[in-house]
């Protein structure tokens, strides 16, 4: 089999609210995601952002293991309200410096670092003036923001990712960003929200371009391939539409610069395209990506959805218990496509079908379109991990998902597919985004639960030191 280059990049992935904690203290605000997260603990039980991993506490240990386990990168966020705690205005001082250290302890260890600006904690305030993401003010803000963290990390961080997965913020937009309750079924909304972040993601990929020397950047993509349930032409073209309103919607603007016609048309038939105005897609044709980071944890399945079947439109549900099959119900686009289980597939407890050939379809396919380089900046098994009384995490499950996916990534090579690095989901245990802290991805498990934090201690569990093997191997020895 074809090897991996020497200079792959090997490391992990985590999001600032998902890890940090300390989410009112020293100097930082509140994201929406502090106010949304205290809503599901309240609601739901699930842990809130306010401590996380508290990684903003353990960075040094953290880096640490990630040099032990032998890292040549790491995929972070940084969050927005603790930089600029009102969104705009006054830097806060001490906030930036949280990133200094985190970025140098990085690189003393030679880890590469790979910046996300934006993964879903829009700052409070923002929200509070004008509706976030819901008004073009926000390309202005997001713009200041961006150019303030460029300038300040340009000489020491050379990856850069805007927008972490527009397409789930599509799909799960009351999760991932603040709806009010009124406006929450003008799904018209969804799409709106994702044009304002068409145009701040081309803002970024400028400012990386003009002021990076040798900067790259792209957005991190949450993709599934998409399957047709049978071979029955009404299923192929379904699910060929469903490609084009959930995948192709995204990539096109980011590689050709244009909306992808057929969804835009069926957006334009059903009221919920989204109001360009002149000039904007000059911007978003300006804005050009290197690279493709991609979120792969599954692939999905569609058949037909004639426009008399009586349904109504409908967006993804969700898993809410972690019991297989408990799902909420799936995407439905009638007269387009409707998304539904693939029966060929296993699933996690949260009923994400396990689909490594998925990941391999998907790469070999979006390098056919577009011949971009990829990275993989998501990829990963939420499971119920269990500690023993002996302190030891047995996670094969894990390793076998992640080893699965990591031969699918050297097929894809092997067909002349350019990757650059694979980050899996994630580091470290964090704080799920829908389902509190009990669903891990971490290779180091975080010795707390929902309700109670206790101490957070760090403990490596079985998948720490086969990925440790891995990587000395260079993704030989799996
Ligand atoms: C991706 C997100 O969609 O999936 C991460 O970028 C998220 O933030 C990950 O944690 C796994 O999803 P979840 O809902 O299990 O946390």
């Amino acid at each position: 089999m074809k090897q991996f280059p020497k200079n792959f990049l090997w490391g992990a992935a985590t999001s600032a609210y998902q890890v940090e904690g300390a989410a009112l203290l020293y100097g930082k605000k509140a994201s929406q995601q502090d106010v949304i997260n205290e809503k599901s603990f309240e609601e739901k039980g699930f842990a809130s952002a306010e401590i996380a991993s508290d990684h903003y506490h353990h960075y040094k240990e953290d880096v640490a293991l990630m040099a032990e386990m032998g890292f040549s990168t790491y995929r972070f966020s940084i969050s927005w309200s603790r930089v600029f705690p009102d969104g705009v205005g006054e830097v806060n001082e001490k906030g930036i410096e949280f990133y200094r250290k985190l970025i140098d302890e990085l690189l003393t260890y030679g880890i590469e670092p790979i910046v996300t600006l934006y993964h879903y904690d829009l700052p409070w305030a923002l929200v509070e003036k004008y509706q976030g993401w819901l008004d073009r003010r926000i390309v202005t803000d997001f713009e200041y923001y961006a150019k303030f963290v460029i300038n300040e990390f340009k000489d020491k961080v050379k990856y850069w990712t805007t927008i972490n997965e527009q397409s789930i913020i599509v799909q799960y937009w009351t999760q991932k960003c603040y709806i009010p309750k009124e406006l929450q079924s003008q799904n018209q909304l969804r799409y709106q929200i994702n044009h304002h972040m068409n145009l701040a993601h081309a803002t970024a990929c400028k400012l990386v371009h003009e002021l990076v020397p040798d900067g790259l950047v792209g957005a991190a993509l949450g993709y599934a391939p998409i399957y047709p349930l049978t071979a029955k032409p009404e299923d192929v073209l379904a699910a060929l539409n469903a490609h084009d309103l959930r995948n192709a919607f995204y990539l096109d603007i980011y590689f050709k610069g244009i909306y992808t016609e057929s969804a835009m048309t069926y957006l334009q038939e059903n009221h919920l395209a989204p109001i360009v105005e002149p000039g904007d897609m000059d911007l978003i044709r300006e804005g050009y990506s290197d690279f493709l980071a991609l979120n792969y944890y599954a692939s999905e399945c569609a058949k037909a959805c004639p426009k008399e079947s009586g349904k109504a439109i409908r967006y993804s549900g969700v898993n809410l218990s972690g019991k297989k099959g408990e799902i909420s119900g799936f995407e439905t686009h009638p007269g387009f496509y409707e998304m539904c289980k693939n029966p060929h597939l296993d699933t996690t407890d949260w009923d994400w079908a396990i689909d490594p050939i998925g990941l391999e379809y998907a790469f070999r396919d979006i390098y056919t379109r577009y011949n971009k380089p990829l990275m993989i900046t998501e990829n990963g098994l939420g499971a119920f991990d269990e500690l023993t009384p002996e302190g030891k995490v047995h996670d094969e499950y894990r390793i076998s998902y992640l080893r699965d996916h990591i031969k699918a990534i050297k097929r894809a090579m092997e067909k002349g597919v350019e990757v650059w690095a694979y980050c899996p989901w994630s580091a470290l245990d964090l704080l799920s985004t829908s389902n509190g802290v009990k669903k891990r991805y971490g290779f180091i498990y975080v010795d707390r639960t929902d309700d109670d934090p206790k101490d957070c201690a760090r403990i490596k569990k079985d998948s720490f030191y086969w990925y440790q093997k891995v990587i000395q191997s260079n993704g030989e020895n799996l």
